[in-house]
C-alpha cells in the first residue's frame, strides 16, 4: 500500500493557533501524563468552585477489577455548580451581551439569537418552575425536544439544581423512550409539541403520551410533563410575516415570542393534554423569577445520564460528573477547534446524542463561545443548507459526521459553490471512521485546502475526544484519528492482552482515566465493571480496534463487538434481533453490518419464518415497521433475507462471519468445518434477495 499523503496545517491557522507545533503538543502532552494535577490547575482555576478540592484528592482511581471495585474521582471534595460556570461567570466577566446561540429552525424564515444574560434568566427561570414541580437535586429529569434553545434551557436548568438530565434523542420510537424514562425513573419529562424535520410533521406529544402509559404499566409513573410550544410558534410567526409583522431577526429569544396557547394552529390544537400532568412551557414560565440560587453539588455529582446501545441489547444509562466533565468539556473545545472570542462554531449534532451534550451545550459555553443550533436536515429547502448556513453566520469552526459528508458530496460541487466559505478555519468529523474519499472533498471542496480537518474519535463513554488530531499543528493524515488528547493513554493489546508497541494492530484500550470519562452506568455498577473492564483487567476497554502506524498515528479500524454504527448511530445488532423475533412469524433472526457507501454501515438481517408462516414482501414490510417503531426510523433494515436455517457451529453458536461474507454476496466464506450443517451456506448465498 502507498504511504497516504500528509496535509500539513495551514501556516496563517498554526501561527495564531493555541498550540502550534507538535513539540508544544508533546510538551503539554508529557505533562498531562506525568504530572496531571499540574496540568489541568490552570484548567481548575478558571472555574468557580464553592469549596476547593481536597488536598491530595485531585485524581484517585482503580481500573482493575482485581484489586477491588473500579472507581473514578476526580476533585474530591470540591463542589461548584456547572450551570454557574457556564453562564454567570460570564455575565460577570462582563459578556452578558456576547451571543450564546444563533438559532437556525428548519424553514430558513425561522431563525433567533440568545445572549448569555438573557440565556440565564431563561434558565433561571425554568429552574424554578422544575423545583415548583418537586424537582430537587439528584433527582432525573427526562427530555425528548427538538434542537431548540428550549433544550438548552432545560439542561442547564437541570444542572442549576443539581437534577439529572436524562435525554433521548427525539427519533427514538415511544418503546425506546419508555425503556429509558423507566430505566432513569425520571419523574418530570420535558417536551415540545411538534416538530418539522424537512417537510416531515412529528408529534413529539404524541409519543411522549404512547410512552408515559407504557412506562406506567410498567410501574413508573412520570408526575409531570411540560410541553414547548414550539409549531405553535413557528405557526404564529409564520402568519405574522404573511401580515408584514416579520420579526424573525432582533428578538433576544424568539421562543419566548408570540405564544399563549391562544392562537389557532393546527398542529397546537393536536396535542392532548392531560389535567394536572401536563403542562404548557410558556404558563409555566410567565411567572417564574429569572433569578435562582445555584445549588452547590460535589464535583463527583452526576451532571447528565445518557443511554448508548450495550451489544447485549438493553441500553446503557452512561452517567457522567461534574467537576472533571466541565474542565474536559471545555479543554477539548477550547484547544481541538482552536476556538478564539468572535469565531462562530457550528456542531450540527443533536443534543440527543453526546455529541450534542458536549460540544453543542457544555464545551462551548464553559469557553463563552457564540455557537449555531440547527433544528433541519441539510437536505431542506435545499442540498446546500449547511454550506447556506455557514455563510449566513460566517462559521469559523464545523462540526459534523462522516455520513453528513458523504450524503452532501453525492450533490456534486455545485451546490458547495453557490456559497462563500470564507470563513471556515477548522472542519471536525465525528461518529465513525472518515473514509479517504470523504476526507478529501471535505478538506478540498469544503476547506479549500486552507482549513484543518480534525477527524475526532470519542464515545458517549469518554465524555469528549480522547483521539484527535490539533488544528494547529497535527500534520493531517485522512482517516487517521492520529494522536491522544491530553491526559489520555491509549494502548493496543493483542487477543491475549499483550501490549502491542510500535506499529501494529490490536484492541483499542486506555490504561487511566481522563477528567471527562463516565463513572459507572446508572443503577449497575456491575455492569459496567463488566462492559468496560473485564476483558483485559486494568484497562478500559472501548470496544473499537485501532492500528498504529510508523509514525505512531492511531488509526481506527471500527467495533471489534457485536456493534454497528448506522449513519454514526451506535446500535447492537442484539437489539435489532430481538425485535424481529417478536414477530409472531419469526422464530430466529440473525443481523450483521454491511458497508454502505451513505450510512457507512447498514444492517442486513436474516430470518428464519416459523413453521407455516410464509416469507413474502408483507413479512418483510411487517418487520421493517417493527423496527421502525420500536427502536427509531435510523435502524430500519436495509436487506431482510429468507434464512430457512442459520450457520451454527455443533454447539448451536451462530458464525457470523459467514453471514457478513452472505450479505456482501462473497464465496471466500473460510473455514466452515465447525459448522453443523454445511450446506446452510449454500442454501443462503442462493436465498440473497434481488435488491441485496
Ligand atoms: C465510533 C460518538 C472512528 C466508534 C461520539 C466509537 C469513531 C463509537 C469516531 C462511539 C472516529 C466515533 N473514527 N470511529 N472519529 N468517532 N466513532 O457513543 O466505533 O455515539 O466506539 O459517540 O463511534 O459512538 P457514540
Amino acid at each position: 500500500m502507498d504511504k497516504p499523503a500528509v496535509y500539513a496545517p495551514n501556516p496563517k491557522l498554526a501561527k495564531n493557533a493555541h498550540i502550534s507545533s507538535m513539540a508544544q503538543y508533546k510538551e503539554m502532552y508529557a505533562k498531562s501524563i506525568d504530572k496531571p494535577e499540574e496540568f489541568w490547575l490552570p484548567v481548575y482555576k478558571q472555574f468557580h468552585w464553592e469549596t476547593p478540592y481536597t488536598p491530595g484528592k485531585f485524581l484517585s482511581y482503580n481500573f482493575d477489577t482485581e484489586k477491588g471495585p473500579v472507581e473514578i474521582k476526580w476533585l474530591d471534595g470540591a463542589t461548584t455548580n456547572v450551570c454557574y460556570n457556564l453562564l454567570d461567570r460570564t455575565v460577570r466577566c462582563g459578556n452578558g451581551d456576547r451571543i450564546a446561540y444563533y438559532w437556525e429552525g428548519n424553514d430558513p424564515e425561522d431563525y433567533s439569537r440568545i445572549t448569555y444574560k438573557k440565556l440565564l434568566q431563561e434558565v433561571c427561570r425554568f429552574a424554578n418552575v422544575l423545583k415548583d414541580h418537586g424537582v430537587q437535586k439528584g433527582d432525573r429529569v427526562a427530555i425528548y425536544m427538538p434542537m431548540v434553545l428550549e433544550v438548552v434551557i432545560a439542561m442547564l436548568a437541570c444542572s442549576r439544581i443539581g437534577a439529572v438530565h436524562a435525554i433521548t434523542f427525539a427519533g427514538f420510537s415511544s418503546d425506546s423512550l419508555a425503556e429509558r424514562i423507566l430505566d432513569s425513573k425520571s419523574k418530570l419529562l420535558v417536551t415540545a409539541d411538534c416538530v418539522m424535520r424537512g417537510e416531515k410533521l412529528i408529534c413529539l406529544k404524541d409519543i411522549c403520551d404512547t410512552a408515559m402509559d407504557r412506562a406506567a404499566e410498567q410501574g413508573h409513573v412520570v408526575e409531570c410533563c411540560i410541553v414547548v410550544e414550539h409549531l405553535a410558534r413557528l405557526n404564529a410567526t409564520l402568519n405574522a410575516q404573511d401580515n408584514g409583522h416579520a420579526n424573525g431577526t432582533n428578538g433576544t429569544n424568539g421562543n419566548s415570542n408570540g405564544t399563549n396557547g391562544t392562537n389557532g394552529s393546527a398542529a397546537y390544537k393536536k396535542v392532548d393534554m392531560k389535567e394536572d400532568r401536563d403542562f404548557w412551557w410558556t404558563e409555566e414560565m410567565e411567572d417564574a423569577p429569572s433569578s435562582c440560587y445555584p445549588v452547590w453539588v460535589s464535583a463527583e455529582d452526576p451532571l447528565f445520564m445518557l443511554y448508548t446501545s450495550g451489544s447485549t441489547g438493553k441500553p446503557k444509562g452512561v452517567l457522567h460528573t461534574t467537576g472533571g466533565y466541565l474542565m474536559y468539556a471545555a479543554t477539548t473545545f477550547k484547544y481541538v477547534f482552536d476556538y478564539k472570542p468572535n469565531d462562530v462554531y457550528w456542531c450540527t449534532a443533536d443534543v440527543g446524542w453526546i455529541t450534542g451534550h458536549t460540544y453543542v451545550v457544555y464545551g462551548p459555553l464553559a469557553n463563552g463561545a457564540t455557537s449555531v443550533i440547527f433544528e433541519g436536515t441539510p437536505f431542506y429547502p435545499g442540498n446546500d443548507r449547511y454550506w447556506s448556513v455557514i455563510d449566513k453566520y460566517k462559521v469559523s469552526q464545523f462540526y459534523t459526521a462522516p455520513t453528513a459528508i458523504r450524503s452532501l458530496m453525492k450533490f456534486g460541487d455545485e451546490p458547495v459553490l453557490k456559497h462563500s466559505l470564507a470563513s471556515l478555519k477548522v472542519l471536525g468529523s465525528v461518529g465513525e471512521p472518515i473514509n479517504p474519499e470523504a476526507w478529501l472533498w471535505y478538506y478540498k471542496m469544503i476547506g479549500k485546502e486552507e482549513c484543518s480537518i480534525v477527524d475526532t474519535f470519542w464515545q458517549t463513554e469518554t465524555g469528549g475526544h480522547v483521539l484527535t488530531p490539533l488544528p494547529g499543528c497535527t500534520p493531517m493524515k485522512p482517516g487517521a484519528a492520529s494522536f491522544p488528547f491530553f491526559g489520555v493513554q491509549p494502548v493496543l493489546l493483542d487477543e491475549a492482552g499483550k501490549v502491542v508497541e510500535g506499529p501494529g494492530e490490536g484492541y483499542l484500550v486506555f490504561n487511566r482515566p481522563w477528567p471527562g470519562m463516565m463513572r459507572t452506568l446508572f443503577g449497575n455498577h456491575e455492569r459496567f465493571q463488566q462492559v468496560y473492564f473485564s476483558r483485559f483487567p486494568g484497562y478500559y476497554c472501548t470496544g473499537d480496534g485501532a492500528r498504529r502506524d510508523e509514525d505512531g498515528y492511531l488509526w481506527v479500524t471500527g467495533r471489534v463487538d457485536d456493534m454497528l454504527n448506522v449513519s454514526g448511530h451506535l446500535m447492537s445488532t442484539a437489539e435489532v434481533e430481538s425485535v424481529l423475533v417478536e414477530h409472531a412469524s419469526v422464530s430466529e433472526a440473525a443481523v450483521v453490518s454491511r458497508p454502505h457507501p451513505v450510512k457507512g454501515e447498514c444492517l442486513y438481517c436474516f430470518v428464519t419464518p416459523n413453521e407455516g408462516a410464509v416469507f413474502d414482501k408483507k413479512l418483510t414490510d411487517e418487520l421493517k415497521k417493527q423496527v421502525r417503531e420500536r427502536i427509531g426510523p435510523f435502524a430500519m433494515p436495509e436487506v431482510i433475507q429468507n434464512a430457512p436455517g442459520l450457520p451454527k457451529t455443533r454447539s448451536g453458536k451462530i458464525m457470523r462471519r459467514v453471514l457478513r461474507k452472505v450479505a456482501l454476496n462473497d464465496r471466500d466464506v473460510g473455514d466452515i468445518s465447525t459448522l453443523a450443517d454445511e450446506g446452510v451456506v449454500d442454501q443462503l448465498f442462493a436465498n440473497r434477495p434481488p435488491e441485496a
